[in-house]
């Protein structure tokens, strides 16, 4: 369906879960994220249901599962499986890759068409200190192949930077997505656990990776803008929700493994639909607000706001 300023909303990321097996300095807590009641969070058979009947009163195409760390979620493959049932034209993941190898295949019997998935550091010490884990990059490079093989393709590998933290790997990153064959996406950093001095700008990121050659726009892929270097073809994605902000074409919903529909990343409250799933009011009062909650998606995000992503899935 079309929002109030004409935009189609067609988009559902579904967040199956708050929790994650790393902590990524920008994201996380160290000492992760305060517990939830099992009671509070939707069952497997309730994220089936309520995603279709948010599928269905939006008129959403394209589903992405998100986290949180989406693998770590019990009962994952159920939703996926029970989500694809629901026949959405595009059914995608995000994830940090760390289990991986050992779901890709399964993930893609149940319907999950390819994946993204993140990747801040080429260097091991970087890796580890980012996600305040201990991951190496051969983990990653591991979770890129099974998704390959799966026939999980194209891989994208989101890359947040950070100034003093990993932006002089810019470079590496593109040289790496070209031997592996992912797309490299450079994301700039939203605000954060992290000191706002760390944000790196779309612009500075051109200007390091200008350094192979003249860099030219391509055409725009969803959020992200795709680039290539004239000489050599190679290409990278970069999403700057500051310098090059999304919301006019922001096609997005998200539902949060507590049941709750935000309307725009930057929401803070959403509406909460578990107990009305769990009441035996019908689904209709439920298609209503989902309405309603489309009708007001705000214009677009203040830059200010520290987003919660691993309660609403990025
Ligand atoms: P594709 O379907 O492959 O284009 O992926 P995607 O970019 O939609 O999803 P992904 O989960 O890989 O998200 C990549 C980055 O985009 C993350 O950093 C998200 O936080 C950011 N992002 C996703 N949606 C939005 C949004 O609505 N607004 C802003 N500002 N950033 C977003
Ligand atoms: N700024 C930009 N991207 C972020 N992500 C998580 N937190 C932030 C942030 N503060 C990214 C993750 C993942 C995607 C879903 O969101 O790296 O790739
Ligand atoms: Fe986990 Fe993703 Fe947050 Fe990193 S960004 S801590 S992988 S939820």
């Amino acid at each position: 369906m079309r929002d109030s300023k004409g935009r189609e909303i067609d988009y559902l990321r579904l967040s199956v879960t708050d929790r994650c097996n790393i902590r990524c300095i920008y994201c996380m807590p160290e000492s992760g994220i305060p517990l939830v009641s099992h009671d509070d969070v939707l069952s497997v058979d309730e994220t089936v249901q309520l995603s279709g009947i948010i599928m269905k009163a939006a008129g959403v195409r394209k589903v992405r599962i998100t986290g949180g760390e989406p693998l770590v979620r019990k009962g994952l493959l159920d939703i996926v499986r029970g989500v694809s049932g629901h026949c959405p034209e595009e059914l995608v993941l995000t994830t940090n890759g760390l289990l991986l190898c050992s779901m890709a295949r399964q993930l893609a019997e149940v319907g999950i068409e390819r994946v993204n998935i993140s990747l801040d550091s080429l260097r091991d010490d970087r890796i580890r200190s980012i996600a305040r884990r201990d991951v190496s990059l051969k983990d990653i490079e591991g979770a890129v192949v099974s998704a390959f093989e799966a026939g999980l393709d194209p891989v994208k590998v989101n890359c947040v930077v950070m100034r003093n933290i990993n932006d002089d790997e810019i470079v590496e990153f593109i040289r790496w997505g070209g031997e592996t064959g992912v797309t490299v996406r450079f994301i700039e950093h939203m605000p954060s656990m992290l000191s706002d001095d760390t944000f790196v700008s779309r612009d500075e990121i051109i200007e390091s990776a200008s350094v192979l050659g003249e860099i030219v726009r391509q055409n725009d892929e969803g959020t992200a803008g795709i680039y290539s270097v004239k000489d050599t073809g190679q290409t990278f994605g970069i999403i700057a929700p500051f310098s090059d902000p999304m919301c006019s074409s922001c096609s997005r919903i998200r539902l949060s493994a507590l049941g709750i529909l935000y309307s725009c990343l930057a929401e803070e409250e959403g509406v909460s639909l578990i107990e009305l799933l769990r009441s035996d009011s019908g689904d209709e009062i439920i298609i209503e607000l989902v309405r309603e909650t489309v009708m007001r998606k705000p214009d677009s995000h203040s830059g200010c706001v520290r987003v919660k992503m691993w309660r609403i899935g990025g």
